[in-house]
């Protein structure tokens, strides 16, 4: 079989996590094509990969090159308009979370993945964590019976990554579309992939502007932009299996130190997630289980790379795909329906997708 030939389509700070991902791969994949709209970057993400064709333009791009796959790693303002140019030129895309700024671009996207019959993966690398692989296994071995309720949050103490993250017109919003993305959909998926059908939220904008701190993910982008996103969000979803999920997220919050939790919680045990996974029973006896008792490498670095193997593995041999565009759409769904309670200060109905 011939090598998958790919491009990149935004050459900022996590486009070198899926550079790694390629790279690993190198006797099966390469990286042929790159654009960034922003071009002293581009130039030197070419020189660094050795990549020669470099485009601002992912329309030029996609048109003047013969590609197998895309990464769509811009901001997020910018996922919907490159994903489904590149599904429209017959790539099959990975395309990082959020989706979308909204669950209207979301489903534009899946549907272009329909008609083109492309892949759509979506970028919800925690799936690929040791621990969270464990826990899915336990999962749906049974073991922790009829699954009900789940707490999930991630937390930062100062810790928005400036830029474009905080601007509403390039993000869609704050920690709860960037952070709290990551911990609902290992919820979701660990749960069943039960739908949503109503959601409660609130939203705060209280200390956004707190400048200083260690920050832990930094745009690589410079540029004007506003701070209007919000600083907290917390939600409450309800799905239709009678399955519940809290969610709490921060770019700012007066904690401690920055905290993630992943709590999901069954009729015979309660799973909390972490390396190794802490297990506790109905009957009183707790347990510790370690992603090696069921083969799976604990190691958190490599979760990028065993994301875009699965992705490359989809496009070259037509694997299922671990975490499709319909999961991507469905979380967008969740995130719509809590900022818009949040605006309403009422429930939000969600309505089932098929
Ligand atoms: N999976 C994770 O854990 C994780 C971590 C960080 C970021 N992300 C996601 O990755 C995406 C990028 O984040 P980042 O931190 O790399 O941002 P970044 O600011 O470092 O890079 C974004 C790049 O996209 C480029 N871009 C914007 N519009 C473009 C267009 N139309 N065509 C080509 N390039 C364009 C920008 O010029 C910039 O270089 C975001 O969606 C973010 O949520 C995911």
């Amino acid at each position: 079989m011939e090598k998958t030939k790919l491009a990149i389509i935004g050459t900022g700070g996590i486009s070198h996590c899926h550079m790694g991902g390629y790279l690993a791969l190198s006797d099966i994949c390469e990286v042929t094509a790159a654009c960034d709209i922003d071009e002293a970057k581009l130039k030197a993400y070419g020189e660094k990969y050795g990549i020669k064709n470099l485009y601002t333009d992912y329309n030029e791009m996609l048109a003047k090159e013969e590609l197998d796959a895309v990464s769509v790693t811009t901001w997020n303002a910018a996922h919907c308009g490159a994903t489904v140019a590149a599904l429209n030129a017959g790539c099959n895309v990975i395309c990082e979370k959020p989706m979308a700024m909204n669950t209207a671009e979301a489903l534009k996207m899946e549907e272009a993945a329909k008609r083109n019959g492309k892949l759509l993966q979506i970028g919800f690398v925690r799936r690929y964590e040791g621990g969270v692989e464990a826990a899915k296994d336990y999962i749906d071995g049974g073991e922790a019976g009829d699954i009900y309720f789940a707490n999930v949050s991630y937390l930062r103490r100062n810790g928005c990554p400036g830029g474009w993250f905080g601007d509403l017109r390039y993000s869609g919003g704050g920690p709860l579309i960037d952070l709290g993305v990551h911990v609902m959909d290992l919820a979701r998926y660990l749960a069943g992939r039960p739908k949503p059908v109503a959601a409660y939220g609130v939203t705060f904008k209280k200390l956004l502007a707190t400048e200083g701190g260690e920050k832990v993910w930094v745009s690589s982008t410079t540029g004007k932009f506003e701070r209007n996103v919000e600083d907290f969000a917390t939600g409450f979803i309800r799905f239709d299996n009678g399955f519940v999920m809290h969610v709490a997220a921060s770019f700012s919050l007066n904690i401690e130190k920055d905290t993630g939790t992943v709590e999901i919680f069954g009729t015979k045990a309660g799973i909390k997630i972490s390396e190794p996974l802490q297990v506790y029973r109905t009957d009183g006896t707790n347990d510790i289980i370690s992603a090696e008792k069921y083969n799976k490498s604990a190691a958190f670095g490599d979760i990028f790379i065993r994301e875009i193997a699965h992705f490359v593995d989809c496009v070259r041999n037509g694997t299922e795909c671990r975490a499709p565009a319909h999961d991507g759409v469905v979380l967008m769904q969740m995130i719509d329906a809590i900022y818009e309670s949040a605006r309403t200060g009422h429930e939000v109905q969600i309505t089932p997708l098929g």
